[in-house]
């Protein structure tokens, strides 16, 4: 099927921003407990393997010529590598994390010291990046399973931006950046099964070019990616995806994680964004 943009005078020039994330390595990583459905208690890790597969996650931020900023972790908490849930940072400030899970709570201050803004205390649940993407002008929020909706409300205030609430339905789509990825500021890529219907309502109503994903894609994590405007990271299996992003005239860049995805997260769970 020959789409509209994959004539060359209409695919839009996409220009690539310098981005600082920050990362902390899986030295830790096990499935331990299960909080989401991709979770096996149990299931044997390769600890050396999940080690050099996020190093090499950070080798590609570095070569695309963004800097990483890489916290120590701390023993006991497995899940400290899924960096994005630690809190959200917009124009120097940082809204706070506040994990829905007791096995998850102590990251939110493992990371607060390695945070650079002003830090905000919240006051409701909330998983940072998991359920908070920001898209240009505006903060696409997910609740449903982890994040509490009162923190929405919350985050516009500390955030200073109009946040859109989004309803996630499907278990294994428990945070937000599983099931959607923000692109570009206008431009996002979703899974609609995976939302309401009135959310799917207001995303097909904001977003009418999203580029909507297929279930197979999404089932590898594939949604789970990281842009910066021009390279998009994401999981290698995703081959769709990967497809369709080179169509809109982005460059996908896979990367495999598979020993995180035990853990349910994918490259964008391991990628924190400073907005200075
Ligand atoms: N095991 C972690 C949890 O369930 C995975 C977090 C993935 N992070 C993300 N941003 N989706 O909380």
């Amino acid at each position: 099927m020959t789409s509209v943009l994959t004539r060359p005078e209409l695919t839009p020039d996409r220009t690539p921003t310098r981005r600082h994330y920050v990362m902390c390595p899986p030295t830790y990583f096990a499935v331990e407990y299960a909080i989401n459905p991709w979770m096996q208690p149990g299931i044997a890790v390769d600890r050396e393997l999940a080690l050099a597969q996020w190093d090499t996650l950070r080798r590609t931020y570095l070569e695309l010529g963004h800097e990483v900023t890489v916290v120590d972790p701390v023993p006991g908490l497995p899940d400290m590598v899924y960096a994005a849930n630690a809190a959200t940072i917009v124009d120097g400030r940082v809204y706070g994390a506040r994990f829905r899970y007791a096995e998850r709570v102590p990251e939110a201050a493992a990371f607060r010291g390695s945070l650079p803004g002003t830090y905000c205390e919240p006051s409701f649940v909330n998983e940072g990046e998991g359920d908070l993407l920001v898209a240009g002008d505006v903060v696409l929020a997910g609740t449903g399973f982890r994040t509490d909706p009162r923190a929405h409300a919350e985050a516009a205030r500390v955030l200073r931006r109009p946040v859109i609430g989004l309803e996630l339905v499907d278990p294994r789509y428990y945070h937000l950046d599983t099931a959607l990825a923000v692109l570009g500021d206008h431009d996002v890529a979703y899974l609609p099964e995976a939302f309401s219907p009135r959310s799917r309502g207001i995303l097909a109503g904001r977003y009418p070019e999203a580029l909507v994903a297929s279930p197979v894609d999404a089932a590898v994590l594939g949604l789970n990616a990281v842009s910066d405007g021009a390279h998009v990271v994401l999981p290698a299996a995703a081959t769709g995806l990967a497809a369709a992003l080179r169509d809109r005239g982005y460059t996908p860049v896979g990367v495999d994680l598979s020993e995180l995805l035990k853990g349910g997260g994918g490259p964008k769970c391991c990628t924190l964004e400073v907005r200075a």
